[in-house]
């Protein structure tokens, strides 16, 4: 907790560098680049600067980023791309859907993975999560299997690892008629190097895919992806997918290039390190804000290892909707920090989405959409930026009980 004249002193003293521009609740450069960074890029450069070299195709830089993302989350394939979404459109493809196929997916969600399936032809089948780790509830996953089920699709939501065992003894004791046990499917965007029960995220499951977008965890000069396997035939479905279909496949260009690999070797070697000192950040805000009534702060799981992604913070139930709301405007108004919702449903954020995939009106889900408050985390805030993030959360709080 922060005494209350403290807190003004730290008001008081006003918003700390960088002032002119809002923290967002998702930083823009989500870890951050090093000399090695810059060096590989400039090597790889120049490297390709030969009519006979030229960028690709092939790249030693790409084999060696994927066997090494691969040898790093312990699965047997890694297939770098140019994004997570596509990934996520890849993978949904290698299941074949025929229409009438549903897909169970969290409703509190990023859109991209609800409308991988919809481009797929696949039915969404909104599951509802467990508010203390924002993760799809498996009880509520079980309970919306039919025959018709193909996959289960989670999110390893906001850095924290989705419960794979129990998703993937659901798959099992499901078999669908034609196929067999249900596929698992990662959405791991925010949750690389994050570890479940002592395993990377993306060992576990079907098919798990990976964003290096600016904001992520670790990043590929701005975009990039990776997915990770360990079964052979989707594998080399997956790199034919990537380079037009191969010889009798469809396809198109997904393919990251050999100067992002270069600088993704690097990152990758550099992630457990940005991890932890996000971790870090986000414990001293616990600490910081612990023993605060109106807010629930977010919750670790014995077995897991939560990357904070965002740092999402549940306010009480007598807190959400509008008050919840202006909590949010005064920090952004009044501070200059502008906190995010990461996420309400999909079907409630996205217009296209409830159009397509319905608005089933999911009680967790949607009460956890009135509640959800993600002030800004990076790993590298200092202090005297933290402290300034805490005081004005608390202060906007205070005033809103003082009638605000
Ligand atoms: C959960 C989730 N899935 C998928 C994506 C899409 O990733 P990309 O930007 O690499 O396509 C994002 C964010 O960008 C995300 O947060």
């Amino acid at each position: 907790m922060i005494k209350p004249q403290i807190r003004k002193d730290i008001l008081a003293r006003g918003k700390p560098e960088p002032k002119n521009v809002p923290w967002w609740g998702e930083p823009n450069l989500g870890g951050w680049y090093t000399e090695a960074e810059i060096d590989a890029a400039v090597r790889a450069i120049r490297k390709s600067n030969d009519w006979s070299t030229g960028f690709g195709p092939n790249a030693k830089e790409i084999e060696k980023f994927e066997n090494a993302f691969a040898a790093y989350c312990g699965t047997r394939y890694a297939i770098a791309i140019n994004s997570c979404g596509t990934g996520l459109d890849m993978a949904i493809r290698c299941l074949d859907l025929a229409p009438g196929d549903e897909v169970i997916s969290p409703a509190v969600n990023y859109k991209a993975a609800h409308l991988a399936i919809v481009g797929q032809g696949g039915k969404v089948v909104f599951c509802d999560i467990d508010s203390r780790t924002l993760n799809l509830d498996p009880e509520d996953v079980e309970k919306r299997i039919t025959r018709h089920t193909r996959a289960i699709f989670p999110v390893h939501m906001n850095g924290l690892p989705a419960p794979m065992d129990e998703l993937l003894d659901i798959a099992g004791r499901h078999p669908h008629p034609r196929y067999g046990p249900l596929k698992v499917i990662g959405d791991a965007a925010r949750a690389c190097g994050a570890t479940y029960k002592g395993a990377k995220v993306g060992s576990q499951g079907w098919l798990t895919a990976f964003s290096f977008y600016s904001s992520k965890l670790m990043t590929t000069l701005g975009e990039g992806g990776m997915i990770t396997t360990n079964d052979p035939a989707v594998a080399e479905r997956l790199r034919n997918i990537r380079q037009f279909g191969g010889e009798d496949e469809w396809g198109s260009n997904y393919k990251m290039t050999k100067v992002q690999a270069a600088v993704g070797l690097v990152q990758l070697n550099r992630l457990d390190e940005m991890n932890r000192r996000r971790r870090e950040a986000a414990q001293r805000r616990c600490k910081i804000l612990s023993g605060t009534a109106e807010l629930i702060l977010p919750y670790e799981p014995p077995n897991c290892e939560h990357l904070y992604y965002v740092y999402s913070i549940l306010v009480q139930p007598d807190w959400a909707g509008e008050k919840r709301d202006k909590i949010i405007a005064i920090m952004s108004e009044k501070f200059g920090i502008v906190c995010s919702i990461s996420n309400p449903p999909t079907y409630l954020r996205w217009p296209y989405i409830a159009e397509k995939c319905g608005v089933p009106r999911l009680a967790v889900s949607d009460d956890v959409g009135r509640r959800l408050l993600c002030p800004p985390l990076h790993p590298l805030l200092t202090e005297e930026q933290e402290l300034y993030i805490c005081a004005s959360l608390l202060e906007a709080i205070d005033m809103i009980k003082a009638g605000a």
